[in-house]
This record gives C-alpha cells, structure tokens and sequence, in this order.
C-alpha cells in the first residue's frame, strides 16, 4: 500500500507532540488506517530552532511544501494568514486539511468548507474547539440524524482556572490572573481569553455545526470576565450558585421563524448544576437534541498532548478516508438560519 504522504505547518507545543506521535505510534497507526503514513516535512519560521524533530524534515517553505506531493495538510500554526491562503490551496489541489485553527474556523469557515465540497476534500478541525474532547465529530456525524436545539458550555480552560481559583481563594482578577500566566494557563497576552474573544470563535464553530447554518465571530455577543469581583463571587456563593464564563448556542423560536442565539458571557450557576463543579483548566460542554436528551462531554480543553491526541484522530479518520477512496462529512447543505446575537433565554 502507498504511504500516506503527510505535511505539518507548524512545529511549536502541539506540532512538536504531533510529530512525536506519529514517529512513536507510527506502526498502529498504520495498523488503523491501513497504510502507512509518512510525514514529509515540518513548515516552521526558523528551521534552526527546533532540534526537537528531525533536521532533514524542517523547511520555511510552507508553500512549497503544501504544493509538493502530499496527500494530508495538518495546520497547527494558529492565526488568519499564511494559514488561510495556504489551507485553501491545499483544499483546491484536493488534499484533505486536518487543522486546529478556531480564528480562522470561526472567520473564514465557509471559504473552507466550500473549497473542500467542491474538491472533494476532507476538512476536519476536531482539536480547534475543546482541545482533546470528542466533540465537533459527534455534533457533526454522530448526531447528523437529529435535531440539536442547545450547546452550552465552558470552553476556554485559563478563564475556567481563574474565576475556579477565585471562588476557591477569595483572591482578585488581577492576581489570579498572574497566576494563570505563571502556570502556563493564560497566553502571554491573556485578551483573547479573557475578554471572551477565544471562547466566542469556539461558540461559531460550534454553532455552526450544531445548527447547520455559518455563524461567525462577529455575530456572538462577547463579554469577557475582567469586571468579575471578588464580591460578585461571593454573592453567587451566598444565592448557592458558582460564576462561570459560558458559550451558549442555542436554536429559538417557533418552527418557520427560528434563528440562532450565540453568546458569551460570565453566569451563575447554580451549584448543583452538573458545569459547577468543573475547575482548574477544563472545559465541559452539554448538548441537547430532540431525540439524544442530554448528552455532557468534559476534559483537557488545551495543551500539547491533548491537542495532538485530537490532531491524530482527525488524522486517522481523513488518511481511512483516503484509502476507502470516500469522504467525510461535507458542510454545504446548510440551513441558513439567521443568527441573532441575544436569543430568549
Ligand atoms: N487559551 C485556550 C484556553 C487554549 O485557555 O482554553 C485552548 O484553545
């Protein structure tokens, strides 16, 4: 059987996990997909600083090496561009796309998803949304057959650490928040986490998906947790209800005038609802679908091992594709729902 050919733009926490994975695990892997499959070059800025994988791999060409002869491209360098222009190319020459990057998911999610249905490509992004947790695969194959009408969850695990770390200390934002950085939580510029903007490119992911319609970024109501106090806290606490900041995508309105609602923002909680007790970086998430019920999914929302655990799976499953000669999941027929920001609650 012919190798898979594998290309991997990005080589910082989770490409270097992925590459070490797949040198490590390469003999089940190829067990699972049937096939074996090889990884024919890393695309990194500077080549000279990462000792950490084989030399001979390391190109700054990423261009070129999206162009060259390989049949998957894994993206894990984050941010708009080059990822974007070099994700498309790759989609147009019908080489399927195994990406974690939620900014441009949640920006630039439709350009993707139709150059993939028009090639023929595969376009799976399970590690952009909740780090190692199953859940972008069951919302969009799993439960395909149903009617999911919410998705609410905690999303991003360095604002879950802090307002956590808060009700159990008593401390400030601003000090627990310095811890966050100190432990590696919180991105050396913390605004994406939290001022909400990570956890409401996650929020259009998955709505998008739930509800079969495009939801962007810009169209979720955002709120961060900077202005959460300490009192604020403990009045939650004094009512028996925690703060959490909360993705809520949810489908509203009668049949014939539905629309989407997907926002973000801190809530109480009450402390007998099952995401009270979830703490420290993790994320958790519930869905709810007509026929499904409830459904709970939780785990390592971040980090290099969990990422990569994600990036593999979706790598399996497009490289099983490859061989069969078939395809996964296509995202062209789409609902079309309107999205309104604020939904009835
Ligand atoms: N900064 C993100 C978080 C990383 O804290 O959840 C995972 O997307």
């Amino acid at each position: 059987m012919n190798p898979i050919k594998v290309a991997l733009l990005g080589c910082g926490t989770v490409g270097s996990e992925i590459a070490r994975l797949l040198d490590h695990h390469g003999e089940d892997l190829a067990a699972r997909i049937g096939a074996p499959v090889e990884l024919t070059g890393i695309a990194v800025r500077r080549p000279d600083r990462h000792r950490e994988v084989r030399a001979d791999l390391l190109t700054a060409d990423a261009a070129g090496l999206v162009a060259s002869d390989v049949d998957i491209v894994v993206e894990v360098i984050g941010g708009i561009e080059p990822a974007r222009t070099l994700l498309l190319d790759s989609l147009r020459a019908n080489k399927s796309v195994v990406t974690a990057n939620k900014a441009l998911l949640a920006e630039h999610g439709a350009d993707l998803y139709a150059a993939a249905d028009a090639s023929g490509a595969d376009l799976y992004f399970e590690a952009a949304v909740a780090g190692a947790i199953p859940l972008v695969r069951p919302l969009r194959e799993s439960l395909a057959g149903d009617r999911i009408t919410r998705v609410m969850g905690i999303v991003n695990g360095t604002t879950n650490y802090i307002l956590s770390e808060m009700d159990s200390t008593g401390a400030g934002y601003a000090e627990t928040l310095e811890e966050a950085s100190r432990l590696g939580y919180a991105e050396a510029d913390p605004t994406a986490d939290v001022d909400g903007y990570d956890a409401a490119s996650k929020a259009a992911i998955l709505a998008s998906i739930a509800f079969h319609t495009r939801v962007t970024a810009s169209d979720v109501h955002r709120e961060g947790i900077s202005s959460v106090t300490p009192s604020d806290i403990a009045a939650a606490r004094a009512l028996g209800c925690t703060i959490k900041l909360l993705a809520i995508c949810e489908r509203v309105g009668e049949p014939g005038e539905e629309h989407v609602s997907v926002r973000v923002h801190p809530a109480m909680l009450s402390k007998s609802h099952p995401l009270a007790s979830v703490g420290g970086a993790f994320n958790a998430v519930f869905v709810q679908a007509d026929a499904a019920g409830q459904l709970m999914f939780y785990g390592q929302g971040a980090g290099g091992a969990p990422t990569a655990s994600a990036v593999l799976g979706d790598l399996v499953a497009v490289a099983r594709n490859r061989v069969a000669g078939g395809r996964g999941p296509r995202e062209s027929a789409y609902a079309a729902l309107p999205v309104r920001p604020i939904g009835k609650v």
